[in-house]
């Protein structure tokens, strides 16, 4: 289908037309300074802000003592926000506790792995079981949807704030025990999925369950692996129980998480479902010594792209700073250009937002030099103000994008259970580099402007014309049988090296790999797998080269419907099949047995993108540096320019198009300022 004929979606927050620009905003640190709380006002209609983000950490300033409640300060906020014509998105406070709570009630108080309980401090360290809690915070949250659900100001619940971390306390334990007890059964089943006769490691019953600890079990894989899933689950339920009273006395307004990337501790495939729009808190160190500026906008386009794949659909880029973090090693500021080119990058790959931490830098505490939109100095005029106020007005321009999508062929398998099971396996190399191997084969098809979803294993791969699962190393039941009617279909398939040892308890495949029958579907057993220290270095040859191979190497013997194309260039195995493919019904099925560099899996795409039709028809080859993404809906699609390098760069433009900012012509050769963003509109 083409984009501009898709439908649009509804605006992310109910109610607010256009593109959201705000960010958290916390009124409750400056109560006695009404001065300020009114030059807020001021300084957001000033740079564009139109939403603000109210109340994450304010359960202290809502609920000074149990059962004594300050509302005026936040019925004024409101207000006058309103009045300023800014929308609110209302938080719950859960990601803080009061000092009371901790105090009366220390089971609230989140025990670490090691079974020691937390002290009161700092945040994000609640137990998610305590009954007492999750009370506490149905009252709460009912409190403020009755107080606060219905006023015009407010579009949208901000529930707690980034989950995450676990609880190893006594209630958290029972409810792991009761969890495994409805997902196996019997203690035997149990015992069989996690392979307790190694080690002597068998469990007579659910009772004697424990969590990971440093000084008990960690040897499980099994127990590793679903102690992950039900942290996820526990957080889930927490979350379901925080929006209880929030879906009951005020239905119509979406409520969502703040979800952090490519977070390890949470599997957020399986949160997505929970929320009605999925939102999450970037924040990259741009400029780094590490990595080219493009690569790592490579990085974050792909964490955009799995932000939007979790819900097909708009996204929010709730969180991002406006010039710098205070948390790296270094905290660099974003150069001039940066922060238009960032924030636009998130609605480029889906965002209907740009957010921020913070709007006014606070006084004190931890985070007193993370970057804000207003400055110790308290005036608007600011570098970052002034970039602050453009995008905002950039935003405003922009405003027919809201509730535009894609919808890409390509999609790319990313799988948090995959990289649990990954993280914990003992042996091979320890460099899995999982998430950098997807964002990897991402980044080749990046670089053509062609749009990708990223998607878990679990999810249909009917839509694409081409799967790319890299280390596919779990196959969770039925993976399998959906990957291979998908090629039979006619889709293209690559995958890697570690596809198919383990189900999804971690259990090897017996029979060969890769297992559960995938064998056939690749044209290949996989006999044995080689680690290579870090100096090491084999090759892979096929008829466009030699290419360097790192870290792992398979030996792999091909069926013989399967087409060599590639060899393995040295040791003991030089001249064995390093790269097949294998043609199954109407696709295809590609295997890399071995870890190879860009430069390879560039070359490749490249190939594959042209044999497959996947190149976007609008514009020629792109420069190093440039990346192009689409949104289109009802009778449009715009293209977004992005110049990630420190140079000027060129692209050829293949048809005609319009200036979505400007309204001006563009066609012909397109040369874009370092770091300057274009964004195109092509009319039906
Ligand atoms: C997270 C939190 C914010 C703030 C920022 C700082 O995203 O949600 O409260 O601490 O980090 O970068
Ligand atoms: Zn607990």
């Amino acid at each position: 289908m083409k984009l501009s004929q898709l439908k649009k979606f509804p605006p992310v927050c109910p109610g607010q037309e256009g593109l959201v620009h705000g960010g958290d905003y916390n009124p409750d640190q400056w109560l006695d300074r009404p001065d300020i709380l009114e030059e807020d006002v001021r300084l957001m209609q000033l740079s564009h802000v139109n939403n603000a983000s109210v109340a994450i950490f304010a359960w202290k300033a809502l609920e000074p003592e149990e059962g004594v409640y300050r509302w005026e300060w936040l019925d004024e906020t409101l207000d006058r926000l309103w009045k300023g014509g800014v929308s609110v998105i209302l938080a719950t406070p859960s990601g803080a506790r009061p000092d009371w709570m901790d105090r009366d009630h220390p089971e609230v108080l989140r025990m670490q792995e090691n079974r020691v309980r937390n002290l009161h401090g700092t945040r994000h360290n609640h137990c998610y079981t305590s009954p007492y809690y999750r009370q506490k915070v149905q009252e709460m949250n009912r409190m403020l949807a009755q107080r606060y659900g219905h006023h015009p100001a407010v579009k949208m619940w901000h529930v707690s704030n980034e989950y995450g971390g676990e609880c190893h306390c006594p209630l958290c334990q029972q409810a792991f025990r009761n969890w495994l007890r409805e997902k196996y059964g019997t203690i035997d089943k149990l015992n069989h999925e996690w392979w307790t006769g190694f080690w002597s490691r068998g469990y007579s019953s659910f009772d004697e369950i424990e969590s990971p600890a440093p000084h008990g079990e960690t040897a499980i894989m099994g127990l590793v692996l679903d102690w992950k899933r039900f942290v996820t689950y526990q957080t889930g339920e927490f979350f379901k129980n925080e929006i209880q009273p929030l879906k009951e006395l005020t239905p119509d307004l979406p409520v969502v998480m703040n979800m952090m990337g490519l977070y390890t501790g949470l599997d957020y495939w399986k949160l997505a479902p929970l929320v009605d729009v999925i939102t999450w808190d970037n924040y990259p160190s741009w400029h780094t010594d590490q990595m080219s500026t493009w690569e790592k906008a490579a990085e974050i386009a792909f964490v955009h792209d799995i932000n939007r794949s979790m819900k097909k659909k708009p996204f929010m880029l709730m969180e991002s700073t406006p010039s710098l973090v205070n948390w790296q090693p270094v905290n660099k500021m974003k150069r001039p250009g940066m922060h238009i080119l960032s924030s636009i990058q998130a609605v480029a790959h889906g965002s209907d937002s740009v957010q921020y931490f913070q709007w006014r830098k606070g006084r004190g505490a931890f985070e007193k030099f993370h970057g804000a939109v207003v400055d110790h100095c308290g005036h608007e005029h600011t570098r970052v103000f002034r970039e602050v106020t453009q995008l905002g007005e950039l935003l405003e321009k922009l405003a027919p994008v809201a509730g535009s999508s894609v919808e890409p062929d390509v999609a790319i398998i990313y799988d948090w259970n995959n990289r649990w099971a990954i993280d914990a396996l003992q042996g091979l190399n320890r460099n899995r580099r999982y998430a950098e191997t997807c964002i990897q084969h991402y980044q080749s098809l990046w670089k053509q402007g062609i749009p990708c979803d990223i998607i878990d294993m679990e999810q249909s791969f009917d839509s694409y014309r081409l799967v790319v699962a890299p280390m596919l190393y779990m196959l969770k039941p039925g993976v399998a049988q959906k990957l291979r009617a998908f090629v039979e279909q006619g889709g293209t398939l690559v995958l890697t090296y570690l596809t198919g040892y383990v189900n999804q308890n971690d259990l090897c495949f017996l029979g060969g790999f890769p297992g559960d029958g995938m064998q056939e579907l690749c044209g290949v057993w996989a006999e044995e797998i080689d680690s290579l220290f870090p100096t090491d270095r084999n090759s892979l040859e096929t008829a466009d080269g030699s290419f360097t191979v790192t870290d792992y190497c398979e030996r792999i013997h091909p069926m013989e419907s399967c087409q060599v194309v590639g060899q393995y260039g040295s040791d003991f195995y030089a001249g064995e099949p390093a790269l097949t493919c294998n043609k199954v019904g109407k696709g295809s099925c590609w295997y890399m047995a071995c870890r190879t560099g860009q430069d390879f899996l560039d070359g490749f795409y490249d190939r594959l993108a042209e044999e497959l039709s996947l190149k976007p028809q609008w514009f020629g080859p792109l420069p190093e540096g440039i990346s192009v993404q689409p949104r289109g809906a009802e009778g449009h699609t715009w293209l977004f320019v992005m110049n990630f390098s420190e140079e000027e760069k060129s692209l050829t433009l293949n048809q005609a198009m319009t200036d979505a900012v400007t309204g001006e012509h563009a066609a012909g050769t397109l040369t874009l300022t370092p770091y300057e963003v274009r964004v195109l509109r092509i009319d039906d």
